[in-house]
Order: structure tokens, then sequence, then C-alpha cells
């Protein structure tokens, strides 16, 4: 409701609030006032009434008593004393009774209001002695005759007058004699003792008073609304004047049972007043006046009057107020219409100012202001000035926050006290998903968790959620986290620090999770790189050494089995020697292999075409239960591998699959082009980003536990039966794969088999090598210069020089071959270790004396097929390389190649 409209109507409210209560005030009061004037006015008349009536039966009583005066009554008695005849005057009894009787016909003429006249006698059972009435048409007096006079002895109010002391009056009220017409009326019996000089009884002088002129007098004074009831004092009714019944309603009914609270007001006194509610249920106000006389008799004369006759002025006034207040309440609405418009019109200015602000921010102060309202709204708009910057500094702060938050690379969550997420930054979101409510118990069921070493479970009590939840504060707590049993495990440390509540009570807390999976897998495969890099190296250094070894033992056995030729036991010795010295030399070439320092001839190999020959060679060898599918992917790229290696690779891998599938199973060969980005390069170790060319061997087999996946590269390991392998299969194929800058990766899983993965680098950005035929065996007479550190191979390579005709000059080392050459010695060819003892190898050998002979002709040889040093010094020299050990067939072909060939032609045995 506008502010106007609610000014008015509380105006007018109090306006018409205000006339109203003192309307109602003025009424009440004026109706106090009313009441007891009504009822003094009412007891005035009664007692007026009463007094009339009063005064009427006190002259009657006074006349009662003076009658017995007469002269008549007393000559009556001595003339029955004397026989009938009064001895005083002579006269008979009978002439004393007519005296009487005109005595009182002369009274009744004389008061109209005395229906009869009687006096009667005691004797003769209270015969009546003179009788006069008024049972004529006329209604004048008459004197009764003799032969009508009645015994009365019986009669009460005889019984009651007679015994009457002197002087003393009877007074009764009665309905007149029912038998005379003209008594039918009401009427009071006054009577009073004639006595004898003894004092005895002698007669009774009855007068009979006719009521009812007096009661219609009071009737047609009565006023419109007033009742008027006359009553005996001892209960019954007389005469209802209101209604016209003055013909008695005599024993009708008691007043005191019809106004009790009259009666009980009244007591003992003479008069009392009472508003009460009357037998015909009209409220009223009732006065009852009384009067005593001596004998006891009373008369009273109760008025009632309408209560609303009483208060009709007070009912005027209240008509009168109401007009006034109307009036009022009119006038009030206008001028509170006029007021409140103008006293609301600032405020409803200022209060569309305000709306203007909050729609749209911007505030003006309302023209026409003056006074209070203009102090407000420049404060206003001064305050509201103030609020915009501060909320503005607000808004960019928590905006910075916001987006500090967001961008966190860490999850970021905030509890309430009762554990549930009243916050998750996004990185929290993507963590633990949308619908996760931490803390909460879906949250606790949706994860299993783990402790550091994510295989023992967490107790729920001791997760971070947990611990946050019951106010802990700690820090880098290590967990992992599963979503199921297969579902990958993310490890995390967690920190929280708990919110307090103003009051000091727990109010929540901020844990802040990071993922620290991709830290522990790299920091596992750094541990997994040097440990295979530090058996690496320890496997090379010792297969050098049992390389030079070999080769000294196969020349020696080749010699000693030609000179034991002619006997053939020992013959017989000497090849098994020679097969033992092969065996350890395979051995020695697989540890090679793995220390990645085998030689290697890499060209662009078709893959597929290659792969395609290793399934057919499978399915010729492998038994039935083994099922073998070969996927080739179309437009495979070449890849740069040496090819007879990858060939062993694969068989190693292929008989892999077959142990792990005893019961037979599905062999899948696969072949597919990748492309490894700088994120997976960066996330594998030894892996350069391009193009790869990947050969995938799935088998549905036992599959590898996870407790040994890391180890399975390991050479010598093996879980394999002591004479079913020898643990070098995998490492072999690790080593040969890096070698040839290659990457390999297992998937495996317990129960269902295993995928192993072999990336080799594309060879078509890298061009191909090509293979170069072997030339046949031949010996020459060229010179050679022999540089080899070891003394046992530096002489079994020039017994094998020497036989095959060559004339040889040997050093011992780099210092040793150049001393000689600067003695300008006569050679065609260098032949040397590549790795020399001393500082200078055996490349740095060759560029040295290149310098002096610029057409040097070279052929390395090498037991520590170091790719890094082939690579850099050997392989860009573009000399030939020999492998140890060799035989001397190889050597001698080799030779011949490096002696006839173009210098820098590169070739390897
Ligand atoms: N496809 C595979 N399925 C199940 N386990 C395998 C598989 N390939 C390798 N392994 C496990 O890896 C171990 C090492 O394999 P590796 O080829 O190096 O040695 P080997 O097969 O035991 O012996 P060798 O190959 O020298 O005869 C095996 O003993 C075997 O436990
Ligand atoms: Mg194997």
């Amino acid at each position: 409701m506008r502010l106007s409209v609610r000014l008015m109507l509380a105006m007018t409210a109090l306006v018409l609030c205000t006339v109203a209560a003192l309307g109602l005030l003025s009424y009440a009061n004026i109706g106090h006032a009313m009441v007891p004037a009504g009822i003094q006015r009412l007891a005035d008349q009664t007692k007026a009434r009463i007094g009339g009536i009063d005064a009427l039966l006190s002259t009657v009583r006074n006349e009662t008593l003076a009658a017995r005066t007469f002269p008549s009554h007393q000559r009556i008695q001595r003339a029955q004393a004397s026989g009938g005849i009064d001895p005083q005057d002579g006269l008979a009894e009978e002439s004393a009774r007519r005296t009487l009787a005109e005595i009182y016909a002369g009274q009744m003429t004389a008061k109209p209001g005395i229906l009869r006249y009687r006096y009667i006698g005691v004797a003769d059972g209270g015969r009546e002695l003179v009788r006069v009435d008024r049972n004529t048409s006329d209604r004048s007096p008459r004197i009764v005759s003799a032969a009508e006079l009645r015994r009365l002895g019986h009669e009460e109010f005889f019984r009651r007058g007679i015994a009457l002391a002197e002087r003393e009056v009877e007074m009764t009220w009665t309905r007149g004699d029912p038998a005379d017409a003209t008594t039918a009326a009401p009427v009071v019996i006054f009577a009073t003792p004639v006595r004898t000089a003894a004092n005895e009884p002698f007669g009774l002088i009855v007068l009979e008073v006719d009521m009812r002129p007096t009661f219609e007098r009071i009737r047609a004074a009565l006023s419109e609304d007033t009742r008027s009831y006359i009553v005996d004092g001892d209960g019954p009714y007389l005469a209802n004047l209101r209604e016209g019944r003055i013909v008695p309603t005599y024993a009708a009914g008691r007043w005191q049972d019809d106004f009790p609270a009259l009666a009980a007001a009244l007591g003992n006194k003479n008069g009392a007043a009472a508003v009460l509610t009357a037998p015909d249920g009209l409220r009223v106000a009732a006065v009852i006046g009384l009067v005593r006389f001596p004998n006891g008799m009373r008369a009273g004369v109760i008025e009632t009057i309408a209560f609303d006759t009483i208060m009709a002025p007070a009912k005027a006034l209240q008509s009168a107020s109401l007009i006034v207040a109307l009036v009022a309440g009119l006038v009030a609405v206008l001028v509170s219409v006029l007021l409140s418009r103008s006293l609301a019109r600032p405020v409803v200015q200022l209060t569309a100012a305000v709306e203007q602000f909050a729609h749209t921010g911007q505030i003006a102060v309302p023209r026409g202001l003056s006074g209070e309202t203009l102090r407000l709204a420049t404060a206003f708009e001064h305050m509201t000035s103030e609020i915009d910057s501060a909320t503005e500094a607000l808004r960019a702060k928590s905006e910075q926050l916001d987006k500090i938050i967001a961008s966190m690379a860490d999850a970021v969550a905030v509890i309430d006290g009762n554990g549930n997420r009243v916050f998750a930054n996004p990185r929290c979101l993507a963590l633990f998903g949308e619908a996760a409510e931490i803390g909460s118990d879906q949250w606790s069921s949706k994860y299993k968790r783990f402790k550091a070493d994510g295989v023992t479970p967490m107790p729920d009590d001791d997760s971070p959620s947990s611990r946050a939840r019951r106010g802990e504060s700690f820090d880098n707590v290590d967990l992992g986290i599963r979503q199921g049993d297969d579902a990958p495990l993310i490890q995390l440390v967690a920190s929280a620090r708990p919110i307090e509540n103003p009051d000091g009570s727990f109010g929540g807390a901020v844990i802040v999770y990071r993922d620290i999976t991709a830290l522990k897998e790299a920091e596992r495969q750094l541990r997994q790189a040097q440990k295979m890099q530090a058996i690496g190296q320890l496997t090379g250094g010792v297969a050098h050494d049992l390389n030079n070894i070999l080769t000294v033992l196969t020349g020696g056995i080749e010699i000693l089995t030609e000179g034991v030729s002619d006997r053939p036991a020992l013959k017989e010795v000497a090849l098994m020697v020679d097969q033992a010295v092969a065996r350890a030399s395979d051995l020695t070439n697989g540890l090679l292999s793995f220390a990645r320092k085998q030689p290697l001839q890499p060209r662009s190999i078709d893959v597929n075409a290659l792969m395609e020959e290793t399934a057919r060679l499978l399915r010729s060898t492998f038994s039935g239960t083994i099922e073998i599918d070969f996927r080739p992917a179309p437009g495979l790229w070449p890849a740069l591998a040496d090819p007879s290696q990858l060939s062993s690779a694969l068989l190693n891998l292929a008989i892999n699959a077959r142990d792990a599938m005893p019961g037979g199973g599905r062999l899948l060969l696969e072949t597919a082009n990748v492309n490894l980005d700088k994120v997976y390069a960066e996330q594998h170790d030894e892996v350069t980003p391009g193009c790869y060319v990947v050969l995938v061997i799935t088998d549905t087999g036992t599959g590898i536990p996870a407790s040994i996946r890391d180890r399975v590269f390991e050479p010598f390991f093996t879980t394999k039966a002591v004479g079913e392998g020898t643990g070098l299969g995998l490492s072999m194929v690790y080593g040969f794969v890096k070698q040839s800058g290659g990457h390999i990766e297992i998937h495996s899983q317990e129960g269902t088999g295993t995928a192993i993965r072999l990336y080799l680098p594309s060879a078509s950005a890298q061009g191909s090598a090509a293979t170069v035929p072997a030339p046949a065996a031949q010996g020459g007479r060229e010179a050679i210069l022999v540089v080899e550190d070891d003394v046992l191979v530096r002489s079994y390579v020039l017994t094998d020089l020497a036989a095959l005709g060559y004339t040889t000059h040997a050093a011992a080392s780099a210092a040793q071959a150049m001393a000689m050459v600067y003695d300008e010695i006569e050679f065609d060819l260098l032949f040397t270790d590549v790795m020399l003892g001393g500082a200078i190898n055996g490349a740095q050998l060759a560029d040295e004396l290149r310098k002096y002979r610029p057409h040097l002709k070279v052929l390395f040889t090498s037991g520590y097929g170091d790719r890094v040093l082939e690579q850099q010094s050997v392989g860009a020299q573009g000399a030939p390389l020999l492998e140890k050990p060799y035989r001397r067939a190889d050597l001698a072909r080799m030779l011949r190649l490096a002696l006839d060939g173009p210098v820098g032609r590169n070739s390897r045995s």
C-alpha cells in the first residue's frame, strides 16, 4: 500500500477513533446520570401517589374513630341492657338504631367513597345492629331493614376488630362483597370496637371505602411509559392500573414473586428502587412506595418505567454523536488526503530515486526536496557512491581469488561443519567427478583408498576427508584411490586445514589434493631406466672382456683343430671345445645385445613382409592349439632396423607368448604407423618424438604379474624352470629395440594376456642403408698395421694375418702406432680395435693418421659395440667394422673388403 494512502488511513482512523471514544464516553456518562435521575422521578411520583392513598385512608380511619362518639351507640347499648328501652331517654332500641342508621346514611351521602356503614353487635353471633349500603339504582345510601341484617360473628375482620382495644382501628383490604354488586371493588374495611362501661366489647363500627376513584385518579395521571400496580404490602396485587384492571387482580399472584429484586431492595423500608427485568421480559426501572397503618395493614404502589425511556436522551445524544463522527470522519479524510500527500511526496520521490538506484546503479537527488529529506537524500547519494567503490574493489578481489583457485593445478575442496562439500574447484571436479560429494557416504563408497604403496587398503577413518572432518590439520598425506578394481590407481598427496567459526567452533575444512600419479610414474620409469642402464653397463663390460677371451679361444681352437687333424681323439676334444666356445659366444652376444652393444646393420625393412614370414614360420612350428593371426596395416612405413635382429626379437616374443599359453590360445601379430608426439616422448624415457612403425605381439596367456613387470627385461630374469629359459630373451629384445632408436612397451593383465609393442623408427625420413653382399674369403700380400691393446688377441690376429699371407706390423696402443707411422713404416691398411686403452681410441687414431696419409684404408674391430661410438666415429668415417669374436674367414673377407673397396666405404660383418 502506498505511503500516502497509509498516512491517510492512519489519520482518518485516528480522528474516527477519537470521535467514537468521545461519543461512547459521553453516552456512558449520560447513561450513568440518566438512570438515577429517571428513578428519582419515578420515586417522587410513587411517593406522591402513596401519599394520596395514605391521606385518604388516614382520614377514613379518623372518621371511623370519630364515629364512636355518636350517642346512638351508647343508647342502643343502654336499651339492650335495660330490656329494650333506654332508661335515660326512654326510647326503644329500635329508635336508637334508626337514628344511628340515619346518621350513617348522612355520612355516606357526604362521602360517596363510603360503600357501607355498619354497626355489628357482639350479641347474637355478631348480628348486625345497623347497616347502610348503596344497594340502590342511583347508589344513594339505603338503610337496610331489620329482616336483612345478618350474623357476621364468623368473619375474620369481625373477630380481629372486636378483639381490639379502645381507640384502635382494624384495616383490611378486601374485594368487597361479591354478593353486593356495589361493593365488588377494591375496598378497605375499617373496624373499631365500642365497649361497655365495664370495658366489655359490645359492638363493632365497620366502614367500607371504595378505592376505585383513588386508583382511577392515579391511572389518569400515569405517563405513557409508566406502569403502575397497587399492591397489598403483604403480597397480593390490588390493581394493575396500566391495563385498567382496577377491579381486583387480587390473589392473582404476589408482587414479590414478580419483582424479587425490588422486594429484596425494600426490606423493612417504605420505599425502594431497582433496575430489573419485568415479568413480561422488558427491562425496566421499578420503584415501590409503601405506607403502613397502625394495625399492620400496608398499601403499596409499584411503578415501572422502560429502561429505554430513561435512556432516551442518551440515545438521542448517541445518534447526534454518530452524525458528528461521520462529519468529522469526512473532514478528516479530506484533511488527511491533503496532508498525507504533502508529507509523502518527498518520501515517494526518495523511494523512486532508490528504486532507480537498485535498477540502474545511478542515483540522483530528487529536485524540490528540502530540510531533512534533502539531507537524507544527499547522505544516501554519498553512501551509494562509497558502496559502489567498495563493491567494485571487493568484486575485483573476489574475481582474482576465483581465478586463482580455478586455475590451481591442485584440487581444492571445502567442506562445512557437517562434512558436506560446499566448494570444489575445476581440478577437484575433474579428479573426483561432478557427483562426488567429498565427505559424504556416497564419496566414501565411490573410491577405494590405499596407503602410499598403492596396495595396502587405507581404513576409512584414516582418509584425509575423514581426518579433515574431525578438524585435524595435516600436510602431505600420501594415498592412492581407485574407482573400481580395474580402474587405474590415482596417487595423491592431501593436506588439510580446519576452518574456525567466529565463536571458535569447528566450521569446516579446506582440503587440497595434489595428483602425483604422473610424478610417481616418472619416478618409477627413472628408477627402471637407471637400473637398466646400470645392468647394461655391467653386462657390457663383462661381455667385452669375455669377447676378447673368446676371440683368442676361437682362433686358438681353430689352429689346434688343424694341428690335431691326424689324431681323431684329440680332434674330437678340440671340436667339443670349439662348440662350447661357440655357445659362450652366443651368450656373450645376447648380453651385448641387451647392453645395446651388439653390432647392428640397420636398413630399411618392409616390416609387414618380415612379420608375414615370421607368422608362417610360427604356424609351422607351434602346436595347433595356438591360433596365429597376422593383421598387417596397409601403407605401413618402412622401418629402420637390423632385419635379422628384428626377426630373432619377434621369435623371442612369440616363444614367450607360446610359453605363456600352455593350454593353447591366440597369438596376434599386428603392425601400425604411429606418430609419437612430444608429450609422449616426455612421459617416456629415451623416446624421441617422430614417426614410428609399431609391431604388436598379443597373446591370451597367463599375463605378467604386476610385481615382476619391472624386472622382465633384466638379463637372466626368468620365471621358467632351470634349463627351460635363460632369462635373456626379453633383455635382448629390449637392448635391440633401444639400440635401434626405438621403444618398447608391455601391457599385461594377469589371467588375460600380454601385449608387447615394439616401436621402430620409420626409415622414410632417414633413408635406407643397403646391405652389401659379402665378398669371398681370400688372403693377400699387403702390409697391415695391427693396433690391439689385448696381447692375447694381438698375437692371435698376427698369427691369422700371417697365415693369410699378409705382412704385419703390431702396436699395443694408439701412441705406439702413431710413433711407427711417424717413423714411416710401410703399410697398406690400418686394422685397429675401436676401444684402445689410453687417451685415443681407434677411430681417433685413424683420423690422426689420415693427416699424413689421406688415402689410408682402415678396418675397425670391436667387441664393445658401443652404439654411440660406432655412429659418431666409426660410422662417420665410413670404414668397415669387424665384430669380435670373429673367425679367420670373417677376418679374411673383411680385410679384402677394406683393401679393395674405396676409401670411406662403410660395411659391417
Ligand atoms: N608373453 C608373456 N606372457 C607371460 N609372461 C611372460 C611373457 N613374456 C615374458 N614373460 C615373463 O618374463 C620372463 C622373462 O622372459 P625372457 O624372455 O626374458 O626369459 P625366458 O623366456 O624366461 O627365457 P629365455 O627367453 O631366455 O628362454 C619369463 O620368464 C616370463 O615369466
Ligand atoms: Mg623368452
